[in-house]
């Protein structure tokens, strides 16, 4: 059996992407370079490059029974991800993202539609804890059920050996009061640059200073910064800090901060330590920046 597979789970999405020359002007009518769909939301974009990584992945979330259902499904299978857990929902509509990608500053705009797809309970939680090394959740507006699922995961660890057990990590990404509750429930904790900015954090450092106190025992902090790079703090630790890596022409930045979460988890589900993990995960976000989507990662 299986006992190293990553799972993530949050947002699947479909982003329609049009990769314009420059950001469009209001009420104009312009041709785009071309415009492409990808299987979109952080969770999911975790998934695509952990499996591009080469780590064996599974994302677990709703998928709604809708037209966009082919195309995930057929995408999922491509990339060798298995979505075997996830629960199809009838009558509801996919939700989807209008992306700009400006070719002239990398920027990427999007207008998300969340649809009507119901987020994941702890009831759909079924799954054999056994076959994962790690879990990640991106933290949703459904953070109570999340917090039910890593519940089953502690009880599920209480039993096991240190070298046996679930590694866990959450990402507080949106400015949602309801994520507070995740962020003494995992053992790494991913703050994104606007949900500590939301918090009065105005730099890496200081978020990972300013929510430390708040993550439980044992748990590591650790925040992207864009093009200061990111870094990371252990509870009771020094603040470990690393610079990006820029790919000199920045082409696509969709989708950055998710490319840097599965680095990160790669890397120390592999072993690595912080400063290996951290350093890492900037040069594939950075590599990321520099090309359209995320296959050329391979
Ligand atoms: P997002 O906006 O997608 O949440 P961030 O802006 O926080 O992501 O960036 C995540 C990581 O991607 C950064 O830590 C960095 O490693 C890399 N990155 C993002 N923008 C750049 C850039 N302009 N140059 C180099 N690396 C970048
Ligand atoms: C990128 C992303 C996109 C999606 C949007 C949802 O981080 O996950 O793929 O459209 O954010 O907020």
């Amino acid at each position: 059996m299986e006992t190293n597979r990553i799972l993530c789970l949050g947002k699947l999405c479909v982003d329609i992407i049009a990769e314009c020359e420059d950001f469009p002007q209001e009420d104009s009518d312009q041709r785009c370079k071309r415009q492409r769909w990808q299987r979109g939301g952080n969770a999911n974009n975790t998934s695509t490059v952990l499996s591009i990584l080469g780590a064996p992945v599974e994302y677990l979330g709703t998928i709604a029974n809708s037209h966009e259902l082919g195309f995930l499904r057929d995408d999922y299978q491509r990339a060798g991800i298995i979505i075997d857990n996830c629960v199809i929902v009838d009558n509801c509509s996919c939700p989807v993202s209008l992306v700009l990608l400006s070719s002239v500053s990398g920027s990427r705009t999007i207008i998300h539609d969340s649809g009507s797809l119901p987020e994941l309970t702890h009831k759909d939680f079924q799954v054999d804890l056994g076959s994962y090394a790690w879990v990640h959740f991106e933290g949703r507006p459904s953070a109570a059920e999340q917090v039910k699922m890593l519940r089953d995961i502690d009880n599920h660890n209480a039993d096991l050996e240190e070298n046996d057990r679930i590694t866990t990590s959450v990402e507080l990404e949106k400015n949602r009061p309801v994520l507070a509750q995740l962020i003494d429930k995992a053992d790494y904790v991913f703050i994104s640059k606007d949900y500590a900015k939301a918090h009065g954090f105005y730099s890496k450092e200081d978020a990972v200073e300013g929510f430390v106190d708040k993550v439980r025992e044992g748990a590591t902090v650790i925040c992207a910064w864009g093009e200061d790079g990111a870094c990371a703090k252990p509870k009771g630790e020094p603040t470990i800090s690393v610079p990006a890596i820029s790919p000199g022409t920045i082409i696509d930045t969709l989708g950055a901060g998710d490319t840097f979460n599965a680095a990160m988890i790669h890397a120390l589900c592999k072993g690595a330590v912080l400063q290996s993990a951290l350093t890492f995960a900037c040069k594939v976000a950075g590599e990321k920046c520099g090309m359209k989507g995320f296959s050329g990662l391979r």
